[in-house]
Protein backbone atom coordinates (compact mmCIF):
# COMPACT_ATOMS: atom_id res chain seq x y z
CA UNK A 1 0.00 0.00 0.00
CA UNK A 2 1.38 3.55 -0.61
CA UNK A 3 -0.35 5.97 1.86
CA UNK A 4 0.17 9.57 1.51
CA UNK A 5 0.74 11.30 4.91
CA UNK A 6 -2.59 12.80 4.71
CA UNK A 7 -5.00 10.45 6.89
CA UNK A 8 -7.49 11.53 4.94
CA UNK A 9 -6.30 9.76 1.85
CA UNK A 10 -5.26 6.22 1.23
CA UNK A 11 -3.78 5.05 -2.14
CA UNK A 12 -2.81 1.88 -3.68
CA UNK A 13 -2.31 0.60 -7.63
CA UNK A 14 -2.48 -3.14 -9.06
CA UNK A 15 -2.99 -4.90 -12.23
CA UNK A 16 -4.46 -8.07 -13.44
CA UNK A 17 -4.69 -9.64 -16.83
CA UNK A 18 -7.81 -10.34 -19.00
CA UNK A 19 -8.68 -14.07 -19.36
CA UNK A 20 -10.67 -16.03 -22.01
CA UNK A 21 -13.03 -18.53 -21.43
CA UNK A 22 -12.20 -22.06 -22.83
CA UNK A 23 -15.50 -23.27 -21.15
CA UNK A 24 -17.95 -20.48 -21.26
CA UNK A 25 -20.09 -18.91 -19.06
CA UNK A 26 -23.64 -18.13 -20.09
CA UNK A 27 -25.96 -17.92 -17.76
CA UNK A 28 -26.88 -16.72 -14.17
CA UNK A 29 -28.53 -18.38 -11.21
CA UNK A 30 -28.63 -14.96 -9.01
CA UNK A 31 -28.42 -11.86 -11.21
CA UNK A 32 -27.76 -9.40 -8.07
CA UNK A 33 -25.38 -11.48 -6.86
CA UNK A 34 -23.90 -12.67 -10.23
CA UNK A 35 -23.73 -15.90 -9.42
CA UNK A 36 -23.40 -18.60 -12.34
CA UNK A 37 -25.30 -21.81 -13.41
CA UNK A 38 -22.64 -23.66 -13.86
CA UNK A 39 -18.55 -23.01 -13.58
CA UNK A 40 -16.27 -22.25 -16.54
CA UNK A 41 -12.67 -22.49 -17.24
CA UNK A 42 -10.63 -20.12 -18.89
CA UNK A 43 -6.72 -19.11 -19.54
CA UNK A 44 -5.35 -16.16 -18.72
CA UNK A 45 -3.71 -14.12 -21.32
CA UNK A 46 -0.65 -12.25 -19.63
CA UNK A 47 -0.69 -9.62 -22.94
CA UNK A 48 -4.11 -7.90 -22.29
CA UNK A 49 -3.59 -5.94 -18.78
CA UNK A 50 -5.54 -3.63 -17.14
CA UNK A 51 -3.43 -1.26 -14.24
CA UNK A 52 -5.70 0.43 -11.55
CA UNK A 53 -5.18 3.12 -9.12
CA UNK A 54 -7.87 3.67 -5.92
CA UNK A 55 -7.83 6.58 -3.86
CA UNK A 56 -9.92 6.48 -0.96
CA UNK A 57 -10.54 9.91 -0.47
CA UNK A 58 -12.74 11.81 2.42
CA UNK A 59 -12.45 15.06 0.21
CA UNK A 60 -14.74 13.71 -2.65
CA UNK A 61 -18.16 13.59 -2.31
CA UNK A 62 -18.94 10.91 -4.84
CA UNK A 63 -16.71 8.04 -6.53
CA UNK A 64 -15.31 8.90 -9.98
CA UNK A 65 -13.57 6.39 -12.73
CA UNK A 66 -11.46 7.61 -15.31
CA UNK A 67 -10.49 4.72 -17.76
CA UNK A 68 -7.87 5.60 -20.29
CA UNK A 69 -8.02 8.78 -19.96
CA UNK A 70 -11.70 9.21 -20.50
CA UNK A 71 -14.31 9.77 -17.49
CA UNK A 72 -16.49 7.33 -17.85
CA UNK A 73 -20.37 6.81 -16.34
CA UNK A 74 -23.33 4.50 -16.72
CA UNK A 75 -22.77 0.83 -16.41
CA UNK A 76 -18.78 1.10 -16.06
CA UNK A 77 -19.08 3.18 -12.92
CA UNK A 78 -22.16 1.19 -11.71
CA UNK A 79 -19.79 -1.51 -11.38
CA UNK A 80 -17.04 -0.08 -10.07
CA UNK A 81 -19.41 1.07 -7.22
CA UNK A 82 -20.58 -2.40 -6.29
CA UNK A 83 -16.86 -3.19 -5.83
CA UNK A 84 -15.96 -0.14 -3.77
CA UNK A 85 -18.82 -0.68 -1.33
CA UNK A 86 -17.99 -4.22 -0.89
CA UNK A 87 -14.90 -3.29 -0.26
CA UNK A 88 -15.87 -0.28 1.84
CA UNK A 89 -18.15 -2.26 4.05
CA UNK A 90 -15.72 -4.69 4.92
CA UNK A 91 -13.05 -2.13 5.91
CA UNK A 92 -15.44 -0.06 7.72
CA UNK A 93 -14.73 2.78 5.29
CA UNK A 94 -17.19 5.54 4.32
CA UNK A 95 -14.82 7.63 1.88
CA UNK A 96 -15.62 8.00 -1.56
CA UNK A 97 -13.06 6.52 -4.01
CA UNK A 98 -10.60 8.39 -7.35
CA UNK A 99 -10.28 5.22 -9.62
CA UNK A 100 -7.81 5.47 -12.79
CA UNK A 101 -7.42 2.49 -14.89
CA UNK A 102 -5.66 2.41 -17.91
CA UNK A 103 -5.52 -0.71 -20.65
CA UNK A 104 -3.18 -2.48 -22.47
CA UNK A 105 -5.92 -3.01 -25.41
CA UNK A 106 -9.29 -1.34 -26.51
CA UNK A 107 -11.36 -0.48 -24.15
CA UNK A 108 -14.94 -2.16 -24.04
CA UNK A 109 -15.00 -3.64 -27.13
CA UNK A 110 -15.80 -7.15 -26.21
CA UNK A 111 -12.06 -8.38 -24.98
CA UNK A 112 -13.25 -8.85 -21.54
CA UNK A 113 -11.33 -5.58 -20.73
CA UNK A 114 -14.55 -6.22 -17.66
CA UNK A 115 -12.72 -9.27 -16.18
CA UNK A 116 -9.23 -7.29 -15.98
CA UNK A 117 -10.81 -4.60 -15.00
CA UNK A 118 -12.82 -5.99 -11.85
CA UNK A 119 -10.01 -8.04 -10.53
CA UNK A 120 -7.46 -4.73 -10.92
CA UNK A 121 -9.84 -2.79 -8.63
CA UNK A 122 -10.92 -5.66 -6.32
CA UNK A 123 -6.74 -6.02 -5.61
CA UNK A 124 -6.10 -2.29 -5.53
CA UNK A 125 -9.03 -0.63 -3.51
CA UNK A 126 -8.69 -3.81 -1.18
CA UNK A 127 -5.13 -2.70 -0.74
CA UNK A 128 -6.32 0.75 -0.41
CA UNK A 129 -8.32 0.16 2.56
CA UNK A 130 -5.71 -1.66 4.01
CA UNK A 131 -7.15 -5.23 3.76
CA UNK A 132 -5.67 -8.01 3.37
CA UNK A 133 -7.72 -10.84 1.49
CA UNK A 134 -7.25 -14.06 0.09
CA UNK A 135 -7.35 -14.59 -3.95
CA UNK A 136 -10.52 -16.35 -3.01
CA UNK A 137 -11.93 -13.24 -0.91
CA UNK A 138 -10.83 -10.91 -3.89
CA UNK A 139 -12.30 -13.01 -6.32
CA UNK A 140 -15.96 -13.51 -4.45
CA UNK A 141 -15.51 -9.39 -4.79
CA UNK A 142 -14.80 -8.69 -8.32
CA UNK A 143 -17.39 -10.97 -9.38
CA UNK A 144 -19.74 -8.59 -8.20
CA UNK A 145 -18.16 -6.05 -10.37
CA UNK A 146 -18.58 -8.94 -13.85
CA UNK A 147 -18.59 -12.69 -13.59
CA UNK A 148 -15.61 -13.67 -15.64
CA UNK A 149 -13.55 -10.98 -13.31
CA UNK A 150 -13.63 -13.79 -10.54
CA UNK A 151 -11.17 -15.56 -12.95
CA UNK A 152 -8.45 -13.07 -13.20
CA UNK A 153 -6.98 -13.23 -9.61
CA UNK A 154 -5.23 -15.87 -10.87
CA UNK A 155 -2.47 -16.78 -13.26
CA UNK A 156 -2.70 -19.65 -15.55
CA UNK A 157 -5.60 -22.11 -16.00
CA UNK A 158 -8.52 -21.13 -13.79
CA UNK A 159 -12.23 -22.96 -13.05
CA UNK A 160 -14.35 -20.66 -12.32
CA UNK A 161 -16.80 -22.83 -9.55
CA UNK A 162 -20.69 -22.00 -9.53
CA UNK A 163 -20.82 -22.81 -6.03
CA UNK A 164 -24.32 -23.91 -4.54
CA UNK A 165 -24.46 -21.38 -1.30
CA UNK A 166 -26.41 -18.58 -1.77
CA UNK A 167 -24.75 -15.55 -0.31
CA UNK A 168 -22.32 -16.67 -3.00
CA UNK A 169 -18.73 -17.35 -0.91
CA UNK A 170 -18.38 -20.41 -2.55
CA UNK A 171 -18.26 -18.73 -6.47
CA UNK A 172 -15.03 -18.23 -7.06
CA UNK A 173 -11.92 -18.43 -8.84
CA UNK A 174 -9.73 -21.52 -8.46
CA UNK A 175 -6.64 -22.69 -10.02
CA UNK A 176 -6.33 -25.27 -12.27
CA UNK A 177 -2.68 -24.90 -13.53
CA UNK A 178 -0.57 -22.32 -13.26
CA UNK A 179 0.94 -20.54 -15.92
CA UNK A 180 4.23 -22.05 -16.68
CA UNK A 181 2.43 -25.58 -16.76
CA UNK A 182 2.29 -25.03 -20.82
CA UNK A 183 3.65 -22.78 -23.08
CA UNK A 184 -0.13 -22.18 -24.67
CA UNK A 185 -0.35 -18.96 -26.82
CA UNK A 186 -3.43 -17.34 -27.73
CA UNK A 187 -3.46 -15.03 -30.63
CA UNK A 188 -6.48 -12.54 -30.66
CA UNK A 189 -8.00 -11.13 -33.98
CA UNK A 190 -9.10 -7.67 -33.56
CA UNK A 191 -12.90 -7.10 -35.55
CA UNK A 192 -13.54 -3.56 -36.46
CA UNK A 193 -16.66 -3.31 -34.60
CA UNK A 194 -16.78 -0.45 -32.61
CA UNK A 195 -18.37 -0.51 -28.77
CA UNK A 196 -20.38 -3.64 -28.27
CA UNK A 197 -24.31 -3.71 -28.73
CA UNK A 198 -25.32 -5.81 -26.48
CA UNK A 199 -23.80 -6.26 -22.56
CA UNK A 200 -23.02 -9.93 -21.40
CA UNK A 201 -25.43 -9.47 -18.62
CA UNK A 202 -28.43 -8.26 -20.54
CA UNK A 203 -27.43 -10.80 -23.00
CA UNK A 204 -27.03 -13.63 -21.24
CA UNK A 205 -30.49 -12.81 -19.81
CA UNK A 206 -32.43 -12.87 -23.00
CA UNK A 207 -30.85 -15.97 -24.27
CA UNK A 208 -31.86 -17.80 -20.94
CA UNK A 209 -35.64 -16.23 -21.20
CA UNK A 210 -35.81 -17.09 -24.72
CA UNK A 211 -33.51 -19.46 -26.41
CA UNK A 212 -34.80 -23.60 -26.57
CA UNK A 213 -30.88 -24.28 -26.77
CA UNK A 214 -30.14 -22.52 -23.56
CA UNK A 215 -30.61 -25.49 -20.99
CA UNK A 216 -28.63 -28.11 -23.93
CA UNK A 217 -25.80 -25.82 -23.70
CA UNK A 218 -26.15 -25.28 -19.68
CA UNK A 219 -26.27 -29.33 -19.64
CA UNK A 220 -22.83 -29.97 -21.60
CA UNK A 221 -20.66 -27.53 -19.22
CA UNK A 222 -19.82 -30.25 -16.91
CA UNK A 223 -18.68 -32.90 -18.91
CA UNK A 224 -16.81 -29.71 -21.50
CA UNK A 225 -15.16 -28.86 -17.84
CA UNK A 226 -13.87 -32.42 -16.99
CA UNK A 227 -12.86 -33.17 -20.69
CA UNK A 228 -11.09 -29.45 -20.29
CA UNK A 229 -9.50 -30.81 -17.17
CA UNK A 230 -8.21 -33.39 -18.81
CA UNK A 231 -7.00 -32.09 -21.50
CA UNK A 232 -4.62 -29.47 -18.87
CA UNK A 233 -3.47 -32.59 -17.76
CA UNK A 234 -2.19 -33.47 -21.05
CA UNK A 235 -0.90 -30.75 -22.81
CA UNK A 236 -3.50 -31.67 -25.05
CA UNK A 237 -4.43 -28.87 -27.32
CA UNK A 238 -6.09 -31.03 -29.88
CA UNK A 239 -8.40 -32.19 -27.25
CA UNK A 240 -8.24 -29.08 -25.58
CA UNK A 241 -9.17 -26.73 -28.64
CA UNK A 242 -12.45 -29.14 -29.47
CA UNK A 243 -13.66 -28.53 -26.24
CA UNK A 244 -13.21 -24.84 -26.64
CA UNK A 245 -14.82 -24.75 -30.29
CA UNK A 246 -17.36 -26.99 -29.07
CA UNK A 247 -18.61 -24.85 -25.34
CA UNK A 248 -18.02 -21.55 -28.04
CA UNK A 249 -20.19 -22.43 -30.58
CA UNK A 250 -22.92 -23.88 -28.13
CA UNK A 251 -23.10 -21.02 -26.61
CA UNK A 252 -23.58 -18.72 -29.58
CA UNK A 253 -25.68 -20.95 -31.29
CA UNK A 254 -28.03 -20.74 -27.98
CA UNK A 255 -27.67 -16.52 -28.23
CA UNK A 256 -28.82 -17.37 -31.60
CA UNK A 257 -31.79 -19.32 -31.24
CA UNK A 258 -33.23 -16.35 -28.73
CA UNK A 259 -36.23 -14.48 -29.72
CA UNK A 260 -34.98 -11.76 -30.90
CA UNK A 261 -32.27 -14.03 -32.30
CA UNK A 262 -28.71 -12.36 -30.84
CA UNK A 263 -25.42 -11.99 -33.15
CA UNK A 264 -22.57 -10.93 -31.91
CA UNK A 265 -20.31 -11.96 -35.13
CA UNK A 266 -19.50 -9.80 -38.05
CA UNK A 267 -18.55 -10.87 -41.64
CA UNK A 268 -15.03 -10.94 -40.41
CA UNK A 269 -15.57 -13.09 -37.67
CA UNK A 270 -17.07 -16.08 -39.86
CA UNK A 271 -14.41 -15.39 -42.36
CA UNK A 272 -11.70 -16.09 -39.42
CA UNK A 273 -13.21 -19.24 -38.02
CA UNK A 274 -12.88 -20.75 -41.63
CA UNK A 275 -9.47 -19.69 -41.44
CA UNK A 276 -8.62 -21.16 -38.22
CA UNK A 277 -9.99 -24.23 -39.75
CA UNK A 278 -8.35 -24.32 -42.64
CA UNK A 279 -4.94 -24.08 -41.13
CA UNK A 280 -5.59 -26.67 -39.13
CA UNK A 281 -7.20 -28.82 -41.80
CA UNK A 282 -5.24 -27.65 -44.68
CA UNK A 283 -1.80 -27.25 -43.46
CA UNK A 284 -1.43 -29.07 -40.44
CA UNK A 285 -1.28 -26.49 -37.89
CA UNK A 286 -2.15 -26.67 -34.15
CA UNK A 287 -5.06 -23.84 -34.69
CA UNK A 288 -8.54 -23.97 -32.75
CA UNK A 289 -10.73 -20.98 -31.88
CA UNK A 290 -13.15 -19.39 -29.27
CA UNK A 291 -15.08 -16.32 -29.64
CA UNK A 292 -17.19 -14.42 -26.38
CA UNK A 293 -19.97 -12.25 -26.37
CA UNK A 294 -17.87 -10.04 -29.08
CA UNK A 295 -16.90 -10.09 -32.90
CA UNK A 296 -13.21 -10.81 -32.43
CA UNK A 297 -11.64 -14.72 -32.96
CA UNK A 298 -9.23 -15.94 -30.03
CA UNK A 299 -7.07 -18.52 -31.55
CA UNK A 300 -5.06 -21.07 -29.05
CA UNK A 301 -2.14 -22.30 -30.80
CA UNK A 302 1.40 -23.33 -29.87
CA UNK A 303 4.70 -21.14 -30.17
CA UNK A 304 6.24 -22.77 -33.20
CA UNK A 305 2.75 -21.96 -35.05
CA UNK A 306 2.54 -18.63 -34.03
CA UNK A 307 4.12 -16.37 -36.75
CA UNK A 308 1.90 -17.93 -39.45
CA UNK A 309 -1.13 -17.68 -37.32
CA UNK A 310 -0.44 -13.42 -37.07
CA UNK A 311 0.21 -13.59 -41.20
CA UNK A 312 -3.03 -15.21 -41.62
CA UNK A 313 -4.96 -13.41 -39.14
CA UNK A 314 -3.57 -10.11 -40.35
CA UNK A 315 -4.51 -10.97 -43.60
CA UNK A 316 -8.28 -11.13 -43.58
CA UNK A 317 -10.42 -8.30 -44.25
CA UNK A 318 -11.97 -6.56 -41.61
CA UNK A 319 -9.29 -7.29 -39.13
CA UNK A 320 -8.15 -4.40 -37.64
CA UNK A 321 -5.11 -5.97 -35.02
CA UNK A 322 -3.59 -8.49 -33.87
CA UNK A 323 -2.54 -8.90 -29.94
CA UNK A 324 -0.27 -12.20 -29.83
CA UNK A 325 -0.65 -13.54 -25.85
CA UNK A 326 1.65 -15.97 -23.75
CA UNK A 327 -0.56 -17.63 -20.33
CA UNK A 328 -0.52 -14.61 -17.88
CA UNK A 329 0.12 -14.80 -14.02
CA UNK A 330 -2.17 -13.96 -11.38
CA UNK A 331 -3.50 -10.47 -10.67
CA UNK A 332 -1.09 -8.45 -7.66
CA UNK A 333 -0.52 -4.82 -6.18
CA UNK A 334 1.97 -3.00 -7.68
O1 LIG B 1 -18.23 -11.47 -17.17
P1 LIG B 1 -19.32 -11.05 -18.09
O2 LIG B 1 -20.57 -10.72 -17.39
O3 LIG B 1 -18.85 -9.98 -19.04
O4 LIG B 1 -19.68 -12.31 -19.02
C1 LIG B 1 -18.73 -13.01 -19.81
C2 LIG B 1 -19.38 -13.92 -20.77
C3 LIG B 1 -18.45 -14.56 -21.80
O5 LIG B 1 -17.29 -13.80 -21.99
C4 LIG B 1 -19.18 -14.63 -23.13
C5 LIG B 1 -18.10 -16.00 -21.40
C6 LIG B 1 -17.08 -16.16 -20.33
O6 LIG B 1 -17.11 -17.21 -19.68
O7 LIG B 1 -16.21 -15.29 -20.13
Amino acid sequence: MNTSGDASTAEASARAHANIALVKYWGKRDVALNLPSRGSLSVTMGALTTRTTVRFDANVAADSLVVDGIPREGAATERAARVLDLVRERAGLVSRAVVTSSNSFPYGAGLASSASGMAALAVAASAAAGLSLTPEELSVIARRGSGSASRSLHGGFVEWRAGSRADGLDSHGVPSRPADWWDLRVVVALVDAGEKEVSSTRGMQHTEATSPYHQPFLDGVDADIEAARRALDARDLTALGRVAEASCLRMHAAMIAADPGLLYWRGATVELIRRVRRMRERDGLPTWFTIDAGPHVKVLTLPAAVERVVAELRATPGVVDVIESRVGGPARVE
